[in-house]
């Protein structure tokens, strides 16, 4: 377990204006198909974060050119689709689910074996989901017992396409078997149970790489080639949900997001706000390297408890731990279900809020697939994040609105996806220290 604390003092409202780090999504799939490119993409806005660098780390040991990042700038010499070399050892990802199930389906394609190994959150989390799909493409893979890393990838497969209707909507399996699907024979054809984020489809079409999608279907054919592209990547809007809640919950915020990733695949976070009262305006929307874009502009509002409507759950499944801050904040109940996902994340994030919550003296209830919270008074004391990020960070967000200090343990694992989370949070007015 880590020795990093935080330690916030309670009050506090945010103002001013910041950009947080880049998308998490679209930098790992900056480096992943850009490495796959034939030619250069140049990247700018990447996230300097543990789980994006451990992608762009594991590509250079397969021997991609790779400059930088240097402020979020960051150069990628494609080797094309069959260019990647035979690592010397293990490929460590970290954290990092994405980079683990994404590049499972890469590697299925190779000529070469690859093992693939996580730390200990990351070889707990299932990868049956995406093990057993890519079997059926003709893919090798050996998974522990329990179907969890470290995975070992075996080379020279012959992959076949196939049509794969997903249990889970998942757009870390959507992904992984696009990418398979690029080196299989025939077509590969992924649907989804409900919408999930779509930044691989969009950045294949950005390359040149031919897919179809219609009615929550995407299919492509393997054999073409990708072309390397200039990529400019938003802000997080999964990281700017921690101010986003935080604007809405310290009574007298005014807080400008800039140049927020918007994609309406990732948006949940702002339809679930408004819904409980939450006054954010979107200015200056625009289209940036195929991806929407905004500043958001947050007052805090008196918030009130919903029943979070289950089409939105995929659509903000990453928001889930600062959503149950603002419930724990609004007036009456809010309701939770069809979240499952969420036990099988880099922690389990039902049962850890729940904890925390209880432990601040938060009516918070889990449930199998959810949670239902009775807004009221936040108190002091100690949460333990269990090494989960966004945990960490969205416990620092609910100081805002507590009674006493909060101390939360754990919290290296914020560097994974917002590096720089407790200088910005200061920034704009959270009293937030490290310790340890
Ligand atoms: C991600 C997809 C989501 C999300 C994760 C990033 C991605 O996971 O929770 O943080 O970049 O594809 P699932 O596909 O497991 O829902």
């Amino acid at each position: 377990m880590s020795e990093l604390c935080f330690q916030v003092t309670p009050g506090g409202c945010l103002s001013g204006r910041l950009r947080v780090p880049g998308d998490k999504s679209i930098s790992h799939r900056s480096i992943m198909l850009g490495a796959l490119a034939e030619g250069e993409t140049r990247i700018s806005g990447f996230l300097e974060g543990e789980d994006s660098l451990a992608t762009l780390a594991a590509f250079r040991v397969m021997g991609v050119a790779i400059e930088g990042p240097e402020v979020g700038r960051v150069r990628v010499q494609g080797v094309g689709l069959h260019g990647l070399r035979e690592p010397d050892g293990p490929l460590y990802l970290g954290n990092s689910g994405t980079s683990m199930r994404l590049m499972s389906g890469l590697l299925a394609g190779q000529a070469f074996t690859t093992v693939l190994r996580g730390d200990r959150s990351l070889s707990g989390r299932p990868m049956k989901r995406v093990v057993e799909p890519l079997s059926r493409m003709g893919a090798r893979i050996d998974a522990t017992a329990q179907g969890t890393a470290p995975l070992t990838i075996h080379g020279g497969c012959a992959l076949d396409g196939i049509n794969y209707a997903m249990p889970v909507a998942s757009a870390q399996v959507k992904s992984s078997l696009l990418l398979a699907g690029m080196y299989a024979t025939g077509r590969t054809c992924v649907s989804e149970p409900a919408p999930t984020r779509d930044h691989t489809e969009r950045m294949l079409a950005g390359m040149g790489y031919p897919i179809q999608r219609k009615h929550g279907r995407v299919c492509l054919e393997g054999g073409y080639t990708l072309h390397g592209i200039a990529i400019d990547i938003p802000a997080d809007i999964s990281s700017a949900a921690f101010f986003l809640v935080g604007a809405s919950i310290a009574p007298g915020s005014d807080l400008i997001l800039e140049h927020v990733g918007m994609n309406p695949t990732r948006t949940g976070i702002i339809d679930i706000l408004r819904r409980m009262g939450a006054d954010i305006e979107v200015h200056n929307p625009c289209d940036i390297c195929g991806e929407p874009v905004a500043d958001l502009h947050v007052h805090s509002a008196s918030l009130h408890g919903i029943d979070i409507p289950p089409e939105l759950v995929p659509l903000a499944i990453d928001e889930f731990p600062v959503i149950f801050v603002a419930a724990a904040c609004a007036r009456g109940r809010t309701m939770l279900a069809g979240a499952e996902e969420l036990r099988v994340k880099e922690s389990d994030r039902i049962q850890v809020m729940a904890d925390g919550l209880n432990a601040l003296g938060v009516a918070a209830e889990a449930t199998p697939d959810g949670m239902i919270i009775d807004g009221g008074e936040i108190g002091g004391g100690r949460v333990d994040s269990h090494g989960d990020h966004r945990i960490a960070m969205a416990f620092t967000i609910a100081a805002l609105r507590a009674k006493g200090n909060i101390e939360i343990q754990d919290c290296t694992n914020v560097n994974t996806s917002f590096p720089g989370f407790v200088t910005q949070a200061r920034q704009i007015g959270i009293h937030v220290e490290i310790s340890g």
